[in-house]
């Protein structure tokens, strides 16, 4: 039975906004889902809405197989571990832990026993008698994700757990995450605005927009076949290169005098919200996908090469160890053309800003149509010599 159902989750504040608009999903027993999108687009206003601390406009809430729109938040079996930690400050860490239980009016010996498992399970047992304010904020989030745990919950819901620590804990802290919910086979709803985050600990990601799934998948196929460009921009970092496509003398153009020839797929399977695999689905029968109005290419897709078709000018170089990022300058291109290039690469051939430089391209050219949806067909690139304006030599 699946851990958590929604159908149809709608929530609609006081004067009129919908920040959640029709969210589909369900979680599997000892899934950890990440929900991902940018600032105010309905992630922590979901996690309520599952938590039970905002109310159900519409549609149906399912934990464990029962429906909960209109049950009390205790009565929920899930824990939510927020941004801010949310601890008690008078209370010492053993009586944060051990709070929910006592409401519970549980024996003294199991509370003793259940704190003290999951301070072992979380390293902080030499912490129990102290106060917030002497713990590190990494102290702090164990702390309160033991307040979370010695509930045993069904399900987990965090809310950007780590976005108050530093980027060095915060690495530490999201593998610490991702072993515990493994050994304790925990199904989880972790709500973040880091892709980075989000790509490494999901076992399936769901890109939000305006309240809305945007695409739901695996971290992977996200990157693969993202099924816009909203996606394709959000997931992978840096984000893809989006170049416009435009209609000139009967073929699609692109900066930098290339021409894009395209074939259409015969399949191509893209996992996204139910509402739009219906759509995905009727279009698939319908003769030729849309033409492409935008084409899409990953900074680790290019590489430098003599005889590549992209002929750019080096306009700056980040070095990031092993690798570098390349911004360039592609004439007819507003923003600059990134390529992810490994840094041996770009000093055995002594580049240096300004230098003029030819990118290949090595992996998928992404299509997406006029309404920023991806276009089931394979494309091609070319220079046009045939063009008077070339500057191709
Ligand atoms: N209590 C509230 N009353 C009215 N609008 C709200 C309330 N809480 C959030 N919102 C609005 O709902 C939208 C989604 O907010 P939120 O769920 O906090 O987004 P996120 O967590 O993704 O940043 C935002 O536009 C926000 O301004
Ligand atoms: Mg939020």
């Amino acid at each position: 039975m699946a851990t958590l159902t929604c159908r149809q989750l709608v929530k609609t504040y006081k004067g009129g906004q919908r920040a959640v608009d029709g969210i589909d999903l369900t979680l599997e027993p000892g899934e950890l889902m990440v929900v991902v999108g940018p600032s105010g687009c309905g992630k922590s206003t979901f996690l309520r809405m599952v938590a039970g601390l905002e109310s159900i406009s519409d549609g149906e809430l399912r934990i464990g197989g029962t429906l909960a729109n209109q049950l009390e938040p205790a009565q929920r079996g899930v824990a939510m571990v927020f941004q801010n930690y949310a601890l008690y400050p008078h209370m010492s860490v053993f009586d944060n832990m051990a709070y929910a239980l006592k409401l519970q009016k549980r024996p003294r010996e199991e509370i003793t026993r259940r704190v003290r498992e999951a301070a072992a399970l979380l390293g902080i047992e030499a912490l129990l008698e102290r106060r917030p304010r002497q713990l590190s904020g990494g102290q702090r989030q164990r702390v309160a994700m033991g307040r979370a745990i010695v509930r045993e919950p069904r399900v987990f819901l965090f809310d950007e757990p780590l976005s108050n620590l530093d980027a060095a804990l915060r690495v530490q802290m999201r593998l610490e995450i991702r072993r515990l919910q493994q050994r304790l086979g925990a199904s989880m709803l972790y709500v973040t605005h880091d892709q980075v985050e989000a790509m490494t600990l999901a076992d399936r990601l769901v890109v939000l927009r305006d309240g809305r799934i945007e695409q739901i998948g695996t971290p992977m196929s996200l990157f693969e076949t993202p099924a816009s460009c909203f996606v394709a921009r959000f997931i992978g970092s840096p984000a893809m290169n989006l170049l416009p496509v435009t209609q000139a003398d009967g073929r699609a153009r692109l900066p930098g005098g290339l021409i894009l020839d395209t074939e259409a797929l015969e399949t191509e399977i893209i996992e996204t919200a139910p509402e739009t695999k219906a759509d995905t689905a009727a279009s698939a029968d319908a003769a030729e996908p849309p033409a492409a109005a935008t084409l899409g290419v990953r900074p680790e897709h290019l590489r430098l090469d003599p005889q590549g078709e992209f002929a750019v000018t080096l306009e700056m170089i980040e070095r990031l160890g092993v690798d570098a990022l390349a911004y360039c300058r592609l004439p007819g291109l507003d923003a600059p053309l990134t390529a992810r290039l490994p840094l041996a690469t770009l000093e055995a051939a002594a580049l240096r800003e300004g230098s003029e430089i030819r990118l290949a391209v090595d992996g998928p050219l992404h299509l997406f149509d006029a309404e920023e949806r991806r276009v089931a067909r394979r494309a091609r690139l070319s220079a046009d010599t045939s063009a008077a304006t070339s500057s191709i030599a």
